[in-house]
């Protein structure tokens, strides 16, 4: 008997093995798709949706459609029209070149594809399951290609149990929409999702794609640009004041093709140091064009990662002309009066005048930040050295703020230990607030350092489940209804949490095209403006969502919890001192934060003469 054991894969399980890297989600297969109709030279493209992609996805393009031949080779792996050899990948300007995509795809779904050259009087139809071909025909079609992506994963029911909510799946094929879509202004792009119209994108630029694409009106965006024998860079930035509690909006593309690179988000994020209220996210998008030879996108199976010869240079020439464009237009928001805002709190906080009001940029012209390259490296960490004299802005002004708003994050001491839990049974003989951040409270046998909003979290938290499980919470009709509108992906959102919502208290039910009216809020602990309170839910709400293995209740307790809770440094009475602690010695878990962060510190007396000795 031989005692060979090893044997070639049967290529459909092979595919299916490689699938699970290109193919992950339905977000996975649209990005493919869309891809492939842009690379096809479409100017018109429509993605239909069911269930999020799970019963269907499928993308009609006007593009130059296959041959009878090629129509069937697509489905191959390794099958491409878009390289020949390996030098043809230094020199890639289209989105595909593995010749994976399709091959991927079908071992994983039941697809049907037609597709006409115009040279073609006829187009073909293609039908596979499961990479078996099931019928090839000719057929009467448009030029170009409509591929139907069915019951993704039919066959891979482990990787089916493992989507995620309508939801969360959506977000991912919206957010691969967007890069897409922002990457080619020049093509119009409808999408309709469980037959709704939901994006319906005109041929545009790049500046009318993305305030049409981001919701950013035209004003609030800044563009400025600088070609350069490095790279050609354009940067359009968000003003401060549209900034986010999430990172969502942040966009690099290279040669039109997106990725992710945090280090080079890190040089536009320092551009705004100084700019943006803590906690909150910058929205850009910066487009680099750069010779294809200087860069190897055939790093990461979804070629979102990039390898630069040389990554220094980029990150500078970023940040100097982020700063230039912000620095030319700087806006101060508008406070009300009772509230004095992130202006108001600058003001009383800084010297008016050094607070960098539209700066007096001076450039350059001549001066080349590459010249002396070679004898002034500078270090990945350090600040740019000459280019921030380029634009001749004082880095002292641009200072990061000095924490004026609510740090959870506040370093707890280290040293001493958190109690373990229990039922608190604490006797109180007195309490103070310490750098509004904190309560001290002292008891016959301890003294308990409490963070405040890390309190009021856990109480608020706790408070919210027991709406969801026990005690829905009233709510308090609000005198005129209020009509919210939301972005696609945030209806989605909404529409999944919105049962929980009304347990919560907020009177808020669907009013089609992704409107809302909202006719009453939580009788308790809300405050704000209807908008502001709904958006920061959600806000909250998706910042979290794509972590891992928490409830949708959960989330959203906590993500209201932390939305409404009482921030550091806010000035409390005692009265209100005393409240949250009392309502934190009720609590189940008072120990921690719904993020497992500690809520106090405690000392006995063995703990302080410890630190005495
Ligand atoms: N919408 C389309 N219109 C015209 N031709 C297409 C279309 N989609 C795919 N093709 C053809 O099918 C081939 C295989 O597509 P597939 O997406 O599998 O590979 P690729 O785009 O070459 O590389 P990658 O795996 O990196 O996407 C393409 O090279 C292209 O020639
Ligand atoms: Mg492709």
């Amino acid at each position: 008997m031989s005692k060979d054991i090893i044997s070639i894969l049967p290529d459909a399980i092979a595919n299916q093995i490689a699938a699970g890297e290109v193919i992950q989600r339905p977000g996975s297969a649209v990005k493919e798709l869309l891809e492939n109709a842009v690379d096809a030279g479409a100017t018109e493209v429509k993605l239909i949706l069911k269930d999020a992609g799970r019963t269907l996805i499928q993308i009609i393009d006007n593009g130059k459609g296959m041959s009878e031949t090629d129509a069937r080779m697509c489905w191959e792996r390794h099958a491409t029209s878009k390289i020949r050899n390996s030098d043809d990948l230094f020199r890639i300007k289209s989105f595909g070149f593995r010749g994976e995509a399709l091959a991927s795809i079908a071992s994983v779904a039941q697809v049907e594809m037609k597709t006409r050259r115009s040279e073609d009087e006829l187009g073909i139809l293609i039908q596979i399951d499961g990479s078996e071909l099931k019928k090839q025909e000719t057929c009467q079609t448009h030029v170009g290609t409509s591929i139907a992506v069915k019951n993704l994963f039919y066959n891979v029911p482990a990787r089916r149990n493992f989507l995620k909510s309508n939801a969360v799946e959506t977000r991912h094929i919206y957010d691969e929409f967007h890069r897409v879509a922002l990457a080619r202004p020049e093509i119009a792009f409808s999408v309709y999702h469980n037959d709704q119209e939901v994006f319906n994108l005109k041929r545009a630029d790049n500046h009318q794609r993305i305030s049409d694409l981001l919701n950013i009106s035209s004003e609030k965006l800044i563009y400025d640009e600088e070609h350069t024998s490095i790279a050609g860079i354009s940067v359009f930035l968000g003003l401060p004041e549209i900034s986010k509690k999430t990172r969502g909006d942040q966009y690099f593309f290279v040669n039109n093709r997106f990725i992710k690179d945090p280090y080079l988000g890190h040089a536009v994020n320092s551009a705004y140091e100084g700019f943006l209220a803590p906690d909150t996210f910058p929205s850009y998008v910066i487009f680099i064009e750069i010779d294809p030879a200087k860069i190897d996108i055939n790093v990461h199976p979804t070629k979102t990662e990039i390898k630069f010869e040389d990554e220094r240079p980029l990150y500078q020439l970023i940040k100097a002309i982020s700063r230039k464009a912000l620095a030319s237009k700087i806006y101060i928001p508008e406070t009300g009066q009772d509230d004095l805002g992130f202006a108001g709190i600058l003001q009383n906080s800084y010297n008016a005048n050094s607070f960098p009001t539209e700066p007096k940029v001076k450039t350059n012209p001549s001066y080349n930040p590459f010249a002396n390259q070679g004898s002034n490296q500078v270090s990945r960490n350090r600040n740019v050295g000459k280019w921030e004299m380029l634009f001749d802005i004082p880095e002292k002004k641009l200072d990061p703020l000095p924490n004026l708003f609510g740090n959870e994050d506040k370093p707890a001491q280290s040293g001493h230990k958190i109690i373990e839990a229990q039922k608190l049974n604490w006797s109180i003989d007195a309490l103070m607030q310490w750098d509004k951040f904190y309560i001290v409270v002292s008891t016959p046998k301890n003294l308990i350092i409490i963070a405040q909003q890390r309190a009021h979290e856990r109480v608020l938290f706790e408070k919210y489940q027991k709406n969801l499980n026990e005690k829905p919470e009233a709510s308090q009709q609000l005198l005129f209804p209020r009509m919210l509108e939301f972005n696609p992906a945030d209806t989605a959102i909404l529409e999944e949490i919105l049962p929980d919502f009304k347990l919560l208290g907020f009177d808020i039910s669907p009013f089609g095209r992704n409107t809302f009216i909202v006719n009453g809020l939580p009788a308790q602990s809300v405050k704000g403006e209807v908008k502001e309170i709904i958006e920061g839910i959600l806000e909250q709400y998706k910042r979290n969502l794509l972590n891992e293995g928490q409830s949708s209740k959960d989330l959203l307790c906590k993500s209201m919890a932390r939305q409404n809770s009482i921030k550091g440094g806010v000035d409390l009475s005692k009265e209100e001192m005393n409240q949250l602690v009392q309502d934190l010695i009720q609590c189940e878990e008072p120990f921690f934060t719904p993020d497992r962060k500690p809520v106090f510190l405690q000392f006995g007396a063995a703990d302080l003469n410890k630190e005495f000795e």
